[in-house]
C-alpha cells in the first residue's frame, strides 16, 4: 500500500483520500455530524449554498428551505447571509438534528472538490477524528492513500502537514506502506513539533485566528482522535457532494 501526502491539493486522486483542513473546516464538519445533522453539502462557492437554501420570488421576496442551514467563512468570519460561520466551538453548541449543513470555506471545501473529482472514497480528517479516519481509510483503500491538505489561500498550512503527520504516524501503526517524501515530510513535523497546541497555535492562521478572537477553536481543533466520527462522500448519493 502506497501512503502519499500532498502538502497542498494537486488532484488525480484514484483510491482514497483524507482531506485535511483542521482550522478549521475538517474540526468543524467533525462538530455538524457529531450534532446530529443529516449530511453536509460542500458547495463550490458561497452563492451556490444561498441558491440552495433561498428561493427568491419575482417581488425580491425570499423563501428559506428549512431542511438546509448555511456555515462558511472567508478570512476566517462569517460569509453574509449565512446561519454560521466556520466554528467548531459553535457548533458544537447547536443541535442539527434534521437539518444538512451546505459549508462553504476559503480552503478546505475546495481541496474536497478537488479530491471528489477522482477519488473513490473521499473522507474528511482532522485531529479530533484522525485515529477514527485513519482506520478507515486504512479498510477501504485498495492501493494507495493519499493525504490532502489544504493549506491556505493556495500556501502550506503547518497545521495541515502536523495532522498528516499524525494521520501517517496512526496508518503506518496499521500497516505496510511505502511513503512518498510528502509523509516522510508530514511526519518529520510532527515528530519535531510534538503538542499539537503549540503546532496549532504557532502556525499562520492559528495565530489569525487566535487575532480574530477565535482562539478557542484552535484549542478544539488540537485534540488528537476524541471522535469517532467521520465525514464520508456518499458516491450514491441523490445530492452530489453529500458528505455523511
Ligand atoms: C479554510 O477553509 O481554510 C478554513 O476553514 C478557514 C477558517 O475556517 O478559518
Amino acid at each position: 500500500m502506497k501512503l502519499r501526502v500532498d502538502l497542498l491539493p494537486h488532484g488525480g486522486y484514484s483510491d482514497t483520500v483524507l482531506v485535511v483542513d483542521i482550522l478549521r473546516a475538517t474540526t468543524t464538519a467533525v462538530a455538524y455530524l457529531e450534532r446530529g445533522a443529516s449530511a453536509l453539502l460542500l458547495t463550490s462557492s458561497p452563492e451556490a449554498a444561498l441558491n440552495l437554501r433561498d428561493t427568491v420570488n419575482g417581488s425580491g421576496e425570499v423563501t428559506r428551505n428549512e431542511r438546509y442551514l448555511l456555515g462558511g467563512e472567508r478570512g476566517g468570519l462569517p460569509l453574509p447571509g449565512f446561519d454560521f460561520g466556520n466554528s467548531p466551538v459553535e457548533a458544537a453548541g447547536q443541535n442539527f438534528t434534521g437539518r444538512e449543513v451546505v459549508m462553504n470555506t476559503t480552503n478546505g471545501t475546495a481541496a474536497a472538490h478537488i479530491a471528489a473529482q477522482s477519488g473513490k472514497h473521499v473522507l474528511l480528517a482532522s485531529l479530533v477524528n484522525a485515529h477514527a479516519a485513519a482506520r478507515r481509510a486504512r479498510a477501504l483503500a485498495v492501493e494507495e492513500i493519499a493525504i490532502v491538505c489544504s493549506g491556505t489561500d493556495e500556501r502550506v498550512s503547518l497545521e495541515d502537514v502536523y495532522a498528516a503527520g499524525v494521520l501517517a504516524e496512526y496508518l503506518l501503526a496499521m500497516g505496510e506502506f511505502t511513503v512518498d517524501d510528502g509523509a516522510r515530510i508530514a511526519l518529520t513535523i510532527r515528530r519535531n513539533l510534538g503538542n499539537p497546541l503549540e503546532a496549532l497555535s504557532s502556525s499562520g492562521h492559528g495565530v489569525t485566528l487566535e487575532r480574530l478572537g477565535l482562539g478557542e477553536d484552535v484549542r478544539w481543533a488540537a485534540r488528537i482522535s476524541e471522535s469517532t466520527v467521520v465525514p464520508t462522500l456518499d458516491q450514491g448519493s441523490d445530492v452530489p457532494g453529500a458528505l455523511r
